[in-house]
């Protein structure tokens, strides 16, 4: 095909897919088959493969996803992204209300309600109607760049049409998994018998921010937008016109928002939508009321961390009752006992719950807690539904005791309870398979070795197998040994070789994490690491010289010495340390390889081959260049990797500012 051909052929294909999308996904229609459809697509995806430059920045290729992002930008937000007030009861609303008369020194305004949607806040930024930019929250000022995820969420308009657009503008709402597809996810989960996710909102915030937007892409993200900034670039003067005009731009809006004149008026909005918001096809735990004309939110203004002009309702958490079936005992890695409630599964707030924590032996004591009772369950702003008590009317008269188990569910080994301690622990420390597996689980874990090419059931089985009996295990396995196990192939084989064999590179502090001492978390991992610089300090350590680095304290020292007090923990880091692993801090002062790049400025943007994002940044160091984080005239080099955003090209083209490659940047530092 040439070139001009394909010009012609993507436009029709873009054409006729943005036809059909529109059809389904917004007129519930169809006029052809799915298979026929994703025909259409597959083709545009080609052909912009084969012509990379015609590929549009709002081609509705984008929705499938495809890009893979290996760490997110970290960007600052043109506007800070504030949280709510919250209010619980009619009181706290009214203190509310008389806090803006008064702060406007006139009762002549009025308030619009919303629904408080419990996803993750997500900021849109469009550049001449091309969306280019999408933040989440993070810290309130700066979030990450989340924008190939984002795409791929069909109700977010990768461009917006319109004559009178502002050349840049930013429209903020919820991103949020619809209550159906998360129980369809967890569903399909169960039946491979993983572990189910938690709830709606945790899964769409960790949805965000995978790596690998088709992924994203499959898991049917959605989002209502509530918020447009800076509205007067539009002249627009009040939050109600500001949700209308994005309604009309294309933008989701959920048509649930009314006016209200006083409170009475909202509170007879809160108590319509108390049952009501459970037919929503999402979350909700509250309402927003935000008063509605810009000019008197600008006079309000705002404190630290919210608004004046706004605040939230939060509904009561709810309860349901059900019976307790049953009660088992789950081993976690520290070897601590925790009791689960196993309930006749019941709908409790748009969920169905199954399972609530217990916590241990002396909360089912507190509660007086009998199997065949009918107990009340509460889910709050938390995740794991609480027991919160029992219905004792409702007792049945053969009704059991609970009683805690002397031993270990899981390997019959006899359980202790540490003085002052609440929970049951198993002691058999080295031969409890969860508390193996789960010391393997943490040592692998992103944050510490980052072995993502293997999973918790390989590890199980692995145990099952007498292979992986701790976590140096891991180094001493043969690509012989696990090629000969069923279900595993060469290539399922070397790819979890390579993971083991990556993890050699993993600095000393992550190692330290990994290894799973009681209380030291990743930041006191990182301070260890920083006060005793080789493990070798680190052992040899007093509680008093432990107790000296910042932020360590007794309860942590303590541990610390316990950990390297026990003879096979030393054997271990021993095993650890022969085959490879790093136990030493990596200087801080950079050697410095040349002067090649001496004075020089970069901007890094995207992703890259050979270097890892903050790899290739230290390279412009360690070679006499510096990195800086926007482009402007005083920028030498931009180095741009796939996925660089299509503004910041734009602007480096603007001021002509060099672009390079990867290649062309390893040319010049001679690499
Ligand atoms: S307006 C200045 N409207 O609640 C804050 N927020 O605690 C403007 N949220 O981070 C936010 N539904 O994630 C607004 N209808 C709604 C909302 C809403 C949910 C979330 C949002 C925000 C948090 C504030």
């Amino acid at each position: 095909m040439t070139r001009d051909e394909a010009i012609s052929r993507i436009a029709e294909l873009t054409q006729q897919i943005n036809y059909h999308s529109d059809l389904y996904y917004n007129q519930d229609t169809t006029e052809i088959s799915d298979f026929e459809f994703d025909q259409l697509l597959a083709q545009l995806i080609q052909l912009e493969e084969e012509f990379p430059d015609l590929k549009a920045p709002d081609s509705p290729s984008q929705r499938v996803g495809g890009a893979v992002v290996k760490e997110f930008n970290s960007v600052e937000h043109r506007f800070p992204m504030l949280s709510l007030g919250n209010t619980y009861n009619h009181d706290e609303l009214r203190e509310f209300d008389e806090r803006v008369k008064k702060g406007l020194g006139t009762e002549d305004f009025e308030y619009v309600c919303e629904l408080k949607f419990d996803g993750v806040a997500l900021s849109l930024g469009y550049e001449n109607g091309l969306l280019t930019r999408a933040v989440t929250r993070g810290d309130g000022t700066r979030g990450d760049e989340v924008t190939w995820n984002a795409k791929t969420i069909r109700s977010v308009p990768l461009r917006i049409q319109g004559d009178n657009l502002p050349e840049y503008f930013e429209v903020r709402g919820e991103v949020f998994m619809p209550l159906e597809v998360f129980q369809a996810l967890n569903k399909e989960k169960e039946e491979k018998g993983e572990a189910l996710l938690a709830n709606p909102r945790n899964t769409a915030s960790g949805t965000l921010k995978m790596q690998d937007s088709k992924i994203v892409a499959s898991r049917k993200l959605d989002m209502y937008l509530y918020q447009l900034m800076d509205g007067g670039a539009l002249n627009i003067a009040t939050h109600s016109d500001a949700v209308t005009w994005l309604a009309d731009a294309g933008f989701q809006v959920s048509q649930t928002w009314r006016k209200c004149a006083n409170v009475d008026e909202i509170i007879a909005y809160i108590e319509e939508w108390e049952e009501k918001r459970h037919s929503l096809p999402l979350d909700t735990d509250g309402i927003v009321i935000k008063v509605n004309d810009y000019a008197q939110q600008d006079e309000l203004g705002f404190t630290s961390k919210s608004p004046r002009w706004a605040i939230s309702f939060k509904y009561k958490a709810e309860s349901a009752a059900t019976q307790l079936k049953e009660i088992t005992y789950q081993v976690g890695r520290t070897g601590s006992v925790t009791p689960v409630a196993n309930l006749e599964p019941v709908l409790l707030a748009g969920t169905t719950v199954k399972r609530a924590s217990l916590h241990n032996a002396n909360e089912i004591a507190r509660l007086d807690l009998r199997l065949g009772d009918t107990v009340f369950v509460e889910k709050g702003g938390e995740i794991i539904p609480k027991v919160t008590g029992v219905d004792f009317g409702k007792r049945p008269a053969n009704s059991v005791a609970v009683e805690f188990p002397t031993h270990c569910p899981e390997c019959g080994t006899e359980l202790v309870r540490v003085e002052g301690e609440a929970n049951h622990f198993c002691p058999n420390i080295k031969g409890c398979p969860p508390q193996i597996t789960g010391r393997v689980e943490h040592f692998i874990q992103r944050n510490a070795l980052d072995i993502d090419s293997i999973g918790s059931k390989t590890i199980a089985q692995f145990n099952r197998e007498g292979m992986l009996n701790n976590v140096a295990d891991l180094y001493a396995l043969s690509f012989d040994r696990i090629v000969a196990l069923e279900g595993f192939q060469e290539k399922g084989t070397n790819k979890i070789l390579q993971g083991i064999e990556a993890s050699k590179q993993i600095p000393y502090e992550r190692v330290l994490f990994g290894l799973g001492i009681r209380y030291v978390g990743r930041t006191v991992a990182e301070k260890l690491a920083e006060g005793f610089p080789t493990i070798e300090a680190l052992s040899a350590a007093s509680e008093e010289e432990l107790v000296a680095v910042n932020e360590i304290g007794e309860r942590i020292a303590k541990s610390v010495k316990e950990w390297f007090a026990d003879a096979d923990n030393v054997a271990l880091v021993e095993q650890l340390k022969n085959a490879g692993l790093q136990f030493t801090l990596q200087k801080e002062e950079v050697e410095q390889a040349s002067n090649a790049l001496e004075g020089k400025k970069f901007v890094v943007s995207g992703v890259f081959e050979h270097f890892e994002r903050d790899e290739l940044k230290q390279a412009i160091a360690t070679h006499g260049g510096k990195v800086v984080s926007s482009i402007s005239k005083n920028t030498d080099y931009v180095v741009a990797g796939d996925n660089m955003g299509p503004s910041k090209r734009q602007k480096a083209e603007k001021l002509e500012v060099p672009i390079l490659t990867e290649q062309e940047f390893i040319q010049m530092i001679g690499e």
